[in-house]
């Protein structure tokens, strides 16, 4: 048998080359652009992608809250989201954006997708590829309508006659109802003169989202078809993330049912109904792609019975840090979350938090929050992209050192901890390799946080990792024949 086992190492040979783990060259080549993210590992709650790494994604959210519901090309500061804007966030270290993707924008006739608005959409998630960002796609809301002074569903979705005339929009925040305009909507001066977060407990709102979870009319459905051709538009895109079913979902009609407002009631109740409905309606065109839920912003502990259709490979609870409505520290939030993740076998993932405020408590609060989710191994999105920019374009310093800070983009194996030290940008990485896993561990160390270079050191050193510096922003690190299975590795970086 002596020609077939010189046969079989030949094989052998060919396939150690053909996926040599000591070629980084090769790898890149034989992969290039960006890698399509893959299940979520529930023994450890956390993201993979297509190679078996896995990912941690900084990033931060572009949403345009008003027509045309997406953000302009050319660049304008706070408002834009075109090539100077991927550009600056790819040099910040950013690898990840949650972008607004307006059911107003895509369905201005119900029934009659709008492909121009889409294909607009589309090509702001292939520039975000090309500049190594994933894309998060959102479908964001806040107050629902503009009939109640909110935005995210189309016009034709809200009816005025839905309540009594006596007790439409802002009842009971304002007793009068406000007056509207022929489109049924009221002025912008009106809507600002109430805080929106309150009102939510309005009857109108509460109302229209009870039409939602309930499925008057087929709202739901609608909603449903919505995300079906989401999923049809994004099925083969390298870099989307996920498809996150709907930003900050109200609990209901709390005038119906008071219960509602009870932490995690509504998740259970009225919400799950929802997300299984419209994640239904994407399996039947995408199979894969992860599937981003929300619970109500108020909740404790979360109150879902499972994921969407019960598949946690597939599912991530996406969720927010703001201080009301959460009572505790960000730290309470993320244990919680941890907790959310375990019995409901998912991973998670901190999609807004306030990322704006550069002096004082507010500026604290920030440095505390990026700081915890490292302890926790925890991704995030800021709120917002368009508060990055003073006036004249320049990022200001304060929220771009948040931006810049140092992480793993890419664990291969099972990572055991992270942490950038602000104080002198220090970045550590601990990770037990897993030796199936032949892509590379990847660090995001960002120009602006090590404008002279950086210093790396790995132990044990007889792991003999083989470094290879992918771009400006990339350290990749692959197994060598010396790299046991198993074994624990720390990588630090210093500054220079
Ligand atoms: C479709 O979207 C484009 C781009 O925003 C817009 O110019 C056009 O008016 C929209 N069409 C309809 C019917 O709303
Ligand atoms: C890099 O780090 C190693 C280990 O801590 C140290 O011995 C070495 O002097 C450092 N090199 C530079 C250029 O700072």
């Amino acid at each position: 048998m002596r020609t077939s086992c010189l046969l079989s190492s030949a094989i052998a040979l060919f396939f150690l080359s053909g996926t040599n783990a000591e070629d980084p060259q090769g790898f890149y080549a034989a992969n290039p652009g960006m890698t399509k993210i893959g299940l979520v590992d529930q023994s450890i709650n956390q993201i993979t992608d297509v190679h078996g790494r896995v990912r941690f994604f900084h990033g931060t959210n572009v949403v345009k809250k008003a027509a045309p519901w997406f953000r302009q090309s050319e660049f304008k500061p706070g408002d834009s989201f075109g090539p100077t804007d991927v550009a600056n966030l790819r040099k910040l270290g950013v690898n990840a954006v949650r972008l607004g993707h307006h059911w107003a924008g895509s369905e201005p006739v119900r029934g009659q997708y709008n492909q121009t608005f889409i294909d607009i959409m589309k090509a702001q998630t292939k520039l975000a590829e090309d500049n190594g960002i994933y894309v998060l796609v959102d479908v964001h809301q806040d107050v629902l309508a503009a009939q109640i002074c909110g935005h995210g569903v189309p016009d034709w979705f809200y009816k005025k006659d839905w309540v009594p005339a006596w007790k439409r929009f802002p009842y009971p925040q304002k007793l009068i109802p406000f007056p509207v305009d022929a489109n049924g909507k009221p002025s912008d001066a009106d809507c600002n003169s109430i805080d929106w977060s309150v009102s939510y407990l309005n009857v109108a709102v509460g109302n229209a989202f009870g039409r939602l979870y309930n499925n008057f009319d087929n709202l739901g459905d609608a909603f449903a078809s919505y995300w079906k051709k989401l999923a049809q538009e994004y099925v083969s895109t390298k870099n989307i993330l996920g498809y996150n079913l709907l930003n900050e979902p109200w609990v209901g009609d709390t005038w119906a049912d008071p219960g509602l407002l009870v932490p995690g009631v509504a998740d259970r109740k009225v919400m799950e109904g929802l997300w299984n409905k419209a994640t239904t309606q994407i399996r039947t065109v995408d199979k894969d792609t992860l599937v981003f839920f929300e619970g109500a912003t108020l909740d404790v502990l979360s109150g879902f019975n499972d994921v969407p259709l019960g598949d946690g490979a597939r599912a991530v609870h996406s969720f927010h840090y703001y201080k009301p409505p959460q009572t505790g520290s960000i730290s309470t939030t993320l244990e919680n979350r941890r907790k959310d993740n375990v019995r409901l076998k998912t991973a998670g993932m901190l999609t807004e938090f306030e990322f704006w405020i550069t002096e004082g408590e507010g500026a604290n609060l920030l440095q505390e929050t990026v700081n915890a989710a490292d302890k926790y191994m925890m991704s995030w999105m800021g709120w917002a992209y368009e508060n990055l920019y003073d006036g004249g374009g320049v990022p200001k310093p304060v929220l771009a050192k948040h931006y810049s800070r140092a992480y793993p983009s890419a664990i291969a194996g099972i990572p055991t901890s992270y942490g950038f030290n602000p104080a002198d940008s220090s970045l550590t990485v601990t990770y037990k390799v897993k030796k199936s896993v032949t892509a590379p561990t990847e660090l995001i160390l960002p120009k602006p946080t090590y404008p002279n270079g950086y210093n790396v050191t790995v132990s044990p050193n007889t792991a003999g990792l083989i470094q290879h510096v992918v771009d400006e922003r990339t350290l990749a690190f692959f197994n060598s024949a010396a790299t046991a299975d198993g074994q624990s590795i720390t990588i630090t970086i210093t500054k220079l």
